[in-house]
C-alpha cells in the first residue's frame, strides 16, 4: 500500500495514549522493566480523559480486578503485541506479566510455569498466540493447560483467550488444536488479514454465558445489544460473510495449501542460496535475515526488526512474486557483499544458530 512513511510518522501519537509518558522500550519478559513503566507512567494527578474521570493504576485509589494478565512477545524488540494486551491490563487496573518467549517465538512454557507459581492464589488471564505477529510461532495450548494443572489452577481460576489474528482460518485446516471442548474463554481473528477484508475487522468467537451476561434488548434500537460500547459496523459483518462463503470451505483449505507450500519454497530457495532464514511450523510467515539496502526493504514493503525481516506468504502471493523477490535479493547481496568489506549479519540470537548462515556460524556448521 506504500503506507509506510504515513506509518511511521504516526507511530508515536499512536502508541502514546494521552497523558502518560512515551513508552519505554520492553525487552522481553523483563518484569522489572515492565514495573519501571507503570511507575513513570503515574502520573500524581488523575488524567481527564472525555467527561470520564480515569486514575491510572497501581494507586490504591479504586477498585481493581485481582488477577493476572499473563502475555509475552515474540521478538525482544516487537512491542505491538506487548501494548495491545498492557493496555487491556492498565484498563482493567490488573497486575501483568510479561513470559518469555523461546527462540522461535513461542512461549517459554518454563516461564509461565515459574510466573504462575509467583502468583498462585491469582486467577490467571492467559493471552495464548496463535501466530506471533513476527514469526508467526504458535503456542501449543495442550501445554500451556497442562502447565496451569500442574500448578494446582481449578478451570475457575484462569481465562484463556485465543489470538489468532492471522492464523485462526489457517491452523483449523493443518492441526484441530482450538476447540471449546478444551477449557477456553475466547478467540479472536482478524478479518482484514487472511480473510481479505477491505477495512479493519475481525470476529470474536465465546461461550454463550459469557455474551448471556452481557446482552440486553434495548427497546430504542429494537435489538439486543452485545457490545460494551454500543454501535458497531454493521457493514463488516457483511464483508465477513462474503469473504467466507465467496471462498467457502474448499476455497480457504486450498488458500491455506498453497500459502504453506509457498512459505516453505521461499524458505527453501533462500536456505539453499546460504541466506539466514527460519520457517515456524504452521506459519506462512518466513522470517530472514534482515536485507542491507533501505531501498530494497522499501521496494518490498518488508517489515524489519533489528536484524531480522519478515515475508508473509498470503494467498495473493504467487510463485512468480517470490521469484522475482529472491532474484532481486541476491542480485542485491552480491552488490552489498562483494568486497568482503562487509558480511551478512548474525542472526543466530534471532532465529538460532542452526538458522544462521553468518561467517561465524555457517563455518561452526560446515566444521563439526
Ligand atoms: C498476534 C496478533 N494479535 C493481534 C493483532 C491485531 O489484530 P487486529 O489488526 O485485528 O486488531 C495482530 C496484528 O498484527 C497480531 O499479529
Amino acid at each position: 500500500m506504500g503506507s509506510l512513511t504515513f506509518e511511521k510518522d504516526f507511530e508515536p501519537s499512536a502508541v502514546t495514549p494521552r497523558g502518560l509518558a512515551p513508552p519505554a522500550l520492553i525487552p522481553n519478559g523483563d518484569f522489572g522493566e515492565m514495573k519501571r513503566l507503570k511507575v513513570a507512567s503515574t502520573p500524581t494527578t488523575p488524567r481527564k480523559n472525555l467527561n470520564l474521570l480515569v486514575s491510572e493504576p497501581g494507586k490504591n485509589d479504586g477498585p481493581s480486578l485481582d488477577c493476572i494478565l499473563m502475555n509475552y512477545i515474540d521478538t525482544l524488540t516487537q512491542r505491538i503485541n506487548y501494548h495491545i494486551v498492557s493496555k487491556a491490563a492498565m484498563m482493567y487496573r490488573m497486575d501483568f506479566e510479561m513470559i518469555n518467549s523461546s527462540i522461535n517465538g513461542e512461549m517459554d512454557y518454563s516461564d509461565l510455569k515459574a510466573k504462575l507459581l509467583q502468583n498462585k492464589g491469582k486467577p490467571a488471564i492467559i493471552n495464548v498466540t496463535i501466530g506471533t505477529t513476527f514469526k508467526g510461532a504458535v503456542d501449543d495450548l495442550d501445554i500451556i493447560l497442562q502447565t496451569l494443572e500442574d500448578c494446582g489452577y481449578t478451570h475457575d481460576q484462569f481465562y484463556i483467550h485465543c489470538d489468532a489474528a492471522l492464523n485462526g482460518l489457517i491452523i483449523p485446516f493443518i492441526k484441530n488444536m482450538i476447540s471449546f471442548k478444551k477449557p477456553i474463554g475466547s478467540v479472536t481473528i482478524s478479518g482484514h488479514k487472511f480473510l481479505g477484508c477491505p477495512m479493519p475487522c475481525g470476529i470474536q468467537i465465546t461461550r454463550k454465558s459469557y455474551i448471556n451476561n452481557l446482552s440486553r434488548r434495548v427497546e430504542y434500537i429494537a435489538s439486543v445489544d452485545a457490545t460494551i460500547s454500543g454501535s458497531r459496523n454493521g457493514l463488516a459483518p457483511i464483508f465477513l460473510w462474503y469473504s467466507l462463503s465467496a471462498k467457502g470451505h474448499i476455497g480457504f483449505q486450498k488458500d491455506v495449501k498453497r500459502c504453506l507450500d509457498n512459505a516453505k519454497y521461499l524458505k527453501d530457495r533462500l536456505q539453499q542460496a546460504g541466506i539466514s532464514v527460519m520457517l515456524n511450523e504452521l506459519s506462512i510467515i518466513v522470517v530472514l535475515e534482515r536485507p542491507r539496502d533501505h531501498e530494497f526493504v522499501r521496494r518490498w514493503q518488508l517489515s524489519c526488526v533489528r536484524d531480522m525481516a519478515h515475508v508473509i506468504v498470503m494467498p495473493g502471493i504467487t510463485r512468480e512474486t517470490l521469484d522475482s523477490f529472491i532474484n532481486d535479493l541476491l542480485q542485491q547481496r552480491k552488490k552489498w557483499y562483494q568486497d568482503g568489506r562487509i558480511s551478512p549479519p548474525c542472526v543466530a540470537n534471532d532465529i538460532g544458530a542452526q538458522n544462521c548462515t553468518c561467517s561465524y556460524h555457517k563455518i561452526d556448521f560446515i566444521i563439526p
